[in-house]
């Protein structure tokens, strides 16, 4: 095949298909034609709801660093996805070595298995802006693809993602291997669902990222807890944003290369939280807390620079669009969620 064709017709791998932003990934590939969409999941931070019926996706459950399913995944495939994490800091801070088999070596694995597969046009490797932005309470500049990255990091998932970048240059320089490196900022959207997955020992299982958290409270009429004030910022980008981002990654990213993926714009907490309640009119006061003693991570927004003049990708929902279409999803899909959430009763009421 060729680039022109895009995924017309590919054979397409989608590590951590089932996740949040994966699943997104899947459904829109999808719509691209593609030949088959193999998705290696082992549903440790997901549920199998989320990956679609359709017999161009062949679903595995299991673990990319367990070698028969490395050893089965077929020598012919175009583009490969590694989209598979220990969700996320506050799990990966609980269990360091739980991280390090589901974050980290899943990226090894994988990269040293897809090093042998000659047809590949693209492998993206899903980055963290938030492992090498600059840590400031004062005001942030936009994070380049070129900022210096620091040595010290607040929790093993940051390192994880960052090592999975060393490993993708590696395999690059030393085999070849057309990595490209997709810089996630803070995505939301459908999909996410709470509760999704395996108890990773910490309440964050649960409640995983602010987004999900903020929307599920708000619809059911709870004050919001703004750790600092609500005073931290991140770049929020819908998660169809970044399935585009991804597929611009794969399609036009230069092999070796790496992009952030984000829209340029800092949100803070605060107000994210007021478009949240707007959204969904509930009128509970805001809850006022102190900063969370592992994150000093304070204020950040990605350049969108680099992946405008060289992917041609630029974020199109606005964060009150993007919001809106979030709320409304969790509306429609307030049973799978409370199912999810709920398997975790009683580890959650045993953390008091
Ligand atoms: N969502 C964000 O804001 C964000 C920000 C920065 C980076 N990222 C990165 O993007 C990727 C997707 O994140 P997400 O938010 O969709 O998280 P997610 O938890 O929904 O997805 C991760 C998926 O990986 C699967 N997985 C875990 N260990 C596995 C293993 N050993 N083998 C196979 N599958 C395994 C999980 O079951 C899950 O489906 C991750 O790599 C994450 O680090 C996400």
């Amino acid at each position: 095949m060729t680039q022109e064709t895009g995924f017309k017709n590919a054979r397409i791998l989608v590590a951590g298909g089932a996740g949040f932003v994966g699943s997104n990934l899947v459904h829109m590939l999808l719509a691209e034609d593609p030949k088959q969409i193999i998705v290696v999941d082992n549903l440790l931070s997901s549920d199998e709801v989320n990956v679609p019926s359709d017999k161009r996706v062949k679903f595995v459950v299991g673990s990319v660093t367990d070698t028969q399913v490395l050893a089965n995944l077929p020598d012919d495939l175009d583009y490969a996805f590694n989209l598979v994490c220990y969700h996320g800091n506050q799990s990966s801070i609980a269990n360091p070595m739980a991280d390090h088999d589901n974050n980290l070596l899943p990226a090894l694995t994988l990269f040293d298995r897809l090093k042998d597969i000659k047809t590949l046009r693209r492998v993206v490797y899903a980055a963290a802006a938030c492992a090498v932005a600059e840590k400031t309470y004062d005001d942030p500049s936009p994070t380049t693809e070129e900022q210096p990255v620091s040595l010290v990091h607040d929790s093993p998932y940051s390192i994880s993602k960052l090592v999975g970048e060393l490993y993708g240059n590696y395999f690059h320089i030393r085999h070849g291997l057309p990595i490209v490196k997709a810089r996630f900022s803070n995505v939301y959207g459908p999909r996410e669902i709470l509760g999704a997955g395996r108890w990773r020992g910490t309440a964050h299982t649960v409640w995983r990222n602010v987004t999900p958290t903020f929307v599920w409270k708000s619809l059911n009429g709870e004050s919001l807890p703004l750790d600092n004030g609500g005073n931290t910022s991140r770049d929020f980008i819908f998660v169809e944003d970044m399935a585009r981002g991804l597929m611009a990654c794969a399609l036009r990213g230069e092999a070796g290369g790496v992009y952030n993926l984000a829209t340029g714009r800092e949100t803070t907490i605060l107000e994210l939280a007021n478009a949240i309640n707007a959204a969904t009119g509930n009128k509970s006061p805001l809850d006022l807390k102190p900063a969370r003693d592992w994150d000093r991570s304070g204020k950040r927004f990605a350049s969108t620079e680099k992946a405008r003049t060289q992917l041609g990708f630029e974020a199109k929902v606005s964060i009150q669009e993007g919001i809106n279409r979030t709320v409304e999803w969790t509306r429609q899909n307030t049973a799978v969620i409370q199912t999810c959430m709920d398997q975790h009763r009683k580890q959650l009421s045993q953390l008091g």
